[in-house]
């Protein structure tokens, strides 16, 4: 009795292995998303751009300008852990790999 022929083992174990994989990608978006939602639009507005009334009162930047996205990473990263200025520090509120998929969705900003 061979109820899946075996060449279909290996393409059919790939596709699950496809599936299992996208949402955990997808999730880390979200959950990057919502903690943005939750620490950083008081002050940098939904789409990063600092146009919300505080956002503007402290001067903080657009996310998406040049002028940001020209930083790097570790940089990003250590802003957001330690605070610049105005900007307060995370670090003992986020764990490190939050901070990170944030440094990653501050990233995807420009494309919005
Ligand atoms: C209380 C208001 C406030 C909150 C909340 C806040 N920020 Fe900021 N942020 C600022 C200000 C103001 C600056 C500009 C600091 C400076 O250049 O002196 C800044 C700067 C930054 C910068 C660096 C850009 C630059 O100008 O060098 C990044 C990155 C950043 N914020 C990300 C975040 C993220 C991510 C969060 C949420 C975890 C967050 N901020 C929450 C006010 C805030």
């Amino acid at each position: 009795m061979r109820v899946i022929p075996s060449r279909l083992v290996v393409p059919v174990f790939l596709v699950c292995l496809t599936m299992l994989a996208l949402p955990f990608g997808v999730r880390a978006q979200t959950t990057a998303a919502k903690s943005f939602k939750t620490n950083c639009t008081l002050c940098h507005g939904d789409d990063g751009s600092g146009n919300s009334p505080t956002g503007k009162a402290l001067k903080a930047k657009d996310l998406a300008s040049a002028e940001v996205q020209a930083i790097s990473d570790a940089d990003l990263a250590t802003v957001i852990a330690k605070g610049k200025g105005k900007m307060p520090a995370f670090g003992s509120k986020l764990s490190p790999d939050v901070i990170n998929s944030l440094v990653v969705y501050i990233r995807h900003l420009p494309k919005k």
